[in-house]
């Protein structure tokens, strides 16, 4: 198409849509810039966009959630009767037979934006163990080596990272050589992005040049697995599950083989793991049946009724949080692809740095627009099968999302101080105490050392005698 006529018609395009806004510094592009914006222009789905900004952008809409609702059902963190105990040690050496024929991958979202930790560069970077100041990354990478040493298989690693963290990741990756893995055993690639908006539906510039626009949120990988040539990458290799975790959760148990194993035994699509949660308001997901199908309903949306709702015992009836771990089948994210899927929206009111009507550049100090994310438990009701395996909250999550505070820094290292101590005093190490009972020195446990409870017994001899204040590393 002749390039005046490609010009016209995308200024037609933005009148129609009243987004002519994009195109206020076109006279002062050069010609790289303009083809740049043009490409981004055209990238766009308007239909889908004029639909956004009167659903989510100019108000927010919350969806009414059907009356019928009831709670969802899980498997506990322990066999509940003679029966399950059967099907536990079952799926449990049906997993291990899984890892260790290569079968499942490990899989990590990374591609958010840390805001509220403020950290420079992306999450998995982040410092956080204990005694030795391991990062997010290196632990995970830790991790990935110890099992595949355990079941003398390739455990292949998916990483998933956005246009805003991509370059830094794939350098972080190199400068540490892949923390020890094969680097062709780590395919790292970007999930897409959607366009930032004003409160009344603009869709807001960067600068003169690039459209405004961040992650399409965590539910953004079942597409890019797609897209981005990984999934076909696992076919190549036989990977048939995969273990999805968030980068800000050092605790995940990223190859469990209950978990593994049961959702290959229920023949499930879609896994995830829940703890109990707190009270009624705390800040997860909550696992629910609505019309038969498993959902997860943020804390923010559930209706204070249902969540203060108790059983006759006392406990909550909607009692099962969502800590963002599950094993996805890849025959599912596949089948979702295949036939075309898109998962709900859901807003964020941010601070948003855009290019004014006189062309400032304006970093706001308050919340100006709206950002768009899908999540990946959307897609839990998508999945013909779906089981719940219940985890203990301090051995398996401990999210660092704050420099302070709640899930926090602080926090993080706290559990990975407390669950190392639990492993040693399981095991009959014994492990000074404050007045207060929490633990009076710092451990660290390498992935290498234990990657569970019962590694410890074989490494007592390893094992010091633990003073009170001591920095204890055991790898
Ligand atoms: P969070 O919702 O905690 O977001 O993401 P975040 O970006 O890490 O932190 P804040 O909210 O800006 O402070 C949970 C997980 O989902 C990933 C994150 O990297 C993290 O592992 N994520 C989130 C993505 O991979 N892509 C996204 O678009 C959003």
């Amino acid at each position: 198409m002749p390039a005046k006529k490609r010009v016209e018609n995308i200024k037609k395009l933005l009148r129609e849509h009243s987004q002519s806004y994009l195109l206020t510094f076109w006279e002062q592009l050069d010609t790289a810039q303009r083809q740049n914006l043009l490409a981004q222009i055209e990238q766009l789905d308007f239909a889908k966009i004029d639909y956004w900004v009167a659903n989510f952008v100019k108000e927010s809409a919350c969806a009414a959630i059907s009356p019928d609702i009831v709670a969802a059902w899980s498997y506990g963190p322990v066999p509940a009767n003679a029966e399950q105990e059967r099907r536990y040690a079952k799926a449990g050496k049906l997993g291990r037979k899984l890892i260790s024929t290569g079968k499942v991958a490990a899989f990590v979202v990374a591609g958010g934006q840390a805001t509220r930790l403020e950290f420079d560069g992306p999450k998995g970077d982040f410092p956080i163990s204990p005694v030795k100041n391991k990062t997010l990354f290196q632990i995970f990478a830790e991790s990935i080596t110890a099992v595949s040493q355990k079941y003398r298989a390739i455990c292949p690693w998916y990483v998933m990272t956005s246009p805003l963290n991509h370059a830094p990741t794939i350098e972080i990756f190199r400068s540490n050589h892949y923390y020890g893995l094969d680097e062709k055993d780590v395919f790292i690639f970007q999930q897409g992005t959607l366009p930032n908006f004003s409160f009344d539906g603009k869709i807001l510039l960067a600068d003169k040049a690039n459209i405004a626009s961040s992650p399409d949120g965590h539910g953004g990988s079942l597409k890019a697995l797609y897209e981005s040539g990984a999934l076909d990458d696992m076919k190549r290799r036989g990977v048939e599950f995969l273990s999805y975790f968030q980068v800000d959760n050092p605790l995940v148990n990223i190859f469990d083989p209950l978990f593994i194993g049961l959702h290959a035994l229920d023949k499930a699509e879609m896994s995830s793991r829940a703890v109990i949660k707190t009270g009624p308001y705390e800040k997860v997901g909550n696992f629910c049946l609505i019309d038969g199908r498993l959902t997860v309903i943020e804390y923010s949306d559930l209706p204070d009724e249902l969540a203060e709702k108790r059983n006759p015992d006392g406990s909550l009836v909607f009692e099962l949080g969502s800590i963002a771990i599950h094993i996805i089948s890849t025959s599912f994210v596949e089948k979702l692809n295949a036939k075309g899927f898109s998962l709900p929206l859901h807003r964020a009111v941010k601070k948003i740095p855009y290019i004014d009507q006189k062309g400032n550049s304006v970093e706001p100090d308050r919340p100006n627009g709206v950002k768009l994310e899908s999540f990946v438990f959307d897609a839990l009701p998508l999945a013909s099968k779906s089981i719940i395996l219940q985890t203990l909250r301090d051995q398996e999550f401990a999210p660092t999302k704050n420099i302070t505070g709640v899930d926090s820094v602080e926090t993080t290292r706290q559990m990975m101080v407390a669950r190392a101590a639990g492993w040693l005093e399981s095991a009959g190490v014994s492990i000074p105490k404050k007045p207060d009972g929490s633990v009076d020195c710092l451990i660290e446990i390498a992935p290498g050392f234990a990657l569970e409870k019962d590694d410890i017994k074989e490494k007592l001899n390893q094992i010091p005698k633990i003073k009170p204040g001591d920095r204890i590393y055991l790898g």
